[in-house]
């Protein structure tokens, strides 16, 4: 695989906003918790991106592990500062953009997992970790996009639900030319906030789908009607009564594929 440096990635960037300036480690712990620490000791401003080639504590949703120690993926992170007014559907921002960057850079059939999972199939080939700081009159996050690339195989308990753009096009992919694409899918989406709920739900494929919500050990069970214009999730339970479902900690949603290994949810 061909080696990736901080140059190569820069010379794929086309933004004037976002991944400027460019950071890069060969190795760190979490690009996260380094964005974050340089967020919040003041040195790192919007549109500062950190990228590391391998991350030796790579972090996932709900205080999971993100499997990064290798250079197969793109493992990064964005600081973005945004007034407090806007819509919590700032989540879904990245998602939208690396499954656009995936669909027409790769023709990789990439579809969204609410909130802000990107799924082939049944299986996830990105995921987002959003870590958000108030501030006196604005907010600021730290945006983590972890993207399976070039990942022969996965094994374990990864096996079911991971797949990279490698397994899918059975093909070699450059990083730096993915890097690149995601930046700028990225800087537009960033700039059209009023339609991240229109594309997040052209993106899906969850509309109309039976889905099993499950936290702090209730299940229940749901069909997913729309997206509101915050972004969050409406659905309409066994009951008949409609729910908005609100992304927090905890929340597991699990979703009937059609194509889901042995028919199971995922
Ligand atoms: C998820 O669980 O779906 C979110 C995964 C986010 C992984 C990325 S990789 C770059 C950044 N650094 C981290 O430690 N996590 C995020």
């Amino acid at each position: 695989m061909a080696l990736v440096d901080r140059d190569l990635l820069f010379s794929h960037l086309t933004t004037a906003e976002l991944g400027r300036p460019l950071h890069y480690f060969d190795e760190t712990d979490s690009t996260n918790t380094r964005a974050m620490r340089a967020l919040t000791d003041g040195t790192a401003r919007h549109g500062a991106l950190f990228v590391a080639g391998r991350q030796t504590a790579g972090r996932g949703t709900d205080g999971s592990r993100w499997v990064s120690a290798e250079p197969t993926g793109l493992w990064m992170s964005l600081v973005v500062e945004f007034d407090g007014r806007t819509t919590p559907a700032i989540a879904l921002w990245p998602a939208i953009a690396v499954a656009k960057a995936l669909r027409d850079g790769l023709g990789v059939d990439a579809h969204l997992k609410w909130p802000n999972d990107v799924l082939v199939g049944p299986r996830k080939i990105a995921g987002v970790l959003v870590e958000s700081i108030a501030r006196q009159s604005a907010m600021a996050a730290v945006v983590g996009i972890g993207v399976n690339l070039d990942q022969p195989s996965f094994t374990g308990e990864l096996e079911a639900v991971a797949v990279s753009a490698k397994m899918v096009l059975r093909r070699e992919v450059a990083i730096p030319l993915v890097f690149g694409r995601i930046m700028t899918e990225l800087e537009r989406a960033w700039r059209q906030p009023s339609e991240w709920t229109r594309q997040w739900v052209a993106l899906t494929r969850m509309i109309g789908r039976r889905v099993e919500l499950r936290q702090g050990g209730a299940t229940r069970h749901a069909t997913v009607e729309s997206l509101t214009d915050e972004g969050f999730l409406q659905v309409r339970g066994d009951d008949g009564r409609p729910q908005v479902v609100i992304s927090r900690g905890g929340l597991d949603v699990r979703v009937a594929w059609e194509d889901a290994p042995a028919g199971g949810l995922a």
